[in-house]
């Protein structure tokens, strides 16, 4: 089975933003983790991460009819992206929603998410570890 996995702005910059938040590992540290868990569950997956919104969509809209699974954190788009929403509900792919950190723990403002309505499953606050339980959840759909 095919999964892509979408990381939205700043994620690029884990290791570097927010520490005491996002810890000490880098993006590259996430990229391999995720490549690791894929191979572990026999996914093949593809990795993308983004700072635009349009960019976001557009990897969206070529997954239609390609992919089987998406997992997505996209950052702080999630709190206010009607227009990934809509990218995610027209190609009808099923998603799981990821986040590093425990969303519901900070800002009132995080507490809301437009990609929580369109997935089937959300996951907050476990670290890199959230990308692994996803890619189970989406695995678990096609057994
Ligand atoms: C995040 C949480 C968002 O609120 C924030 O804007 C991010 C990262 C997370 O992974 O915890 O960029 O999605």
């Amino acid at each position: 089975m095919k999964v892509l996995i979408i990381n939205g702005p700043n994620l690029n910059m884990i290791g570097i933003r927010e520490p005491s938040i996002y810890g000490n590992n880098t993006y590259d540290d996430l990229v391999s983790y995720c490549k690791d868990a894929a191979n572990e569950l026999g996914i093949e997956v593809d990795i993308f991460q983004s700072n635009h919104e349009g960019a976001i969509i557009d990897k969206i809209q070529e997954a239609y009819k390609k992919v089987d699974g998406i997992v997505i954190n996209a950052g702080a788009y999630t709190h206010y992206s009607i227009a990934i929403m809509d990218a995610l509900k027209s190609v009808d792919i099923p998603t799981v929603e990821v986040h590093l950190s425990d969303v519901y723990k900070r800002e009132e403002f995080r507490h809301v998410s437009y990609i929580k309505l369109v997935s089937i499953q959300t996951i907050v606050g476990l670290g890199f570890e959230g990308y692994k339980k996803a890619m189970e959840t989406l695995k678990r759909l096609y057994i």
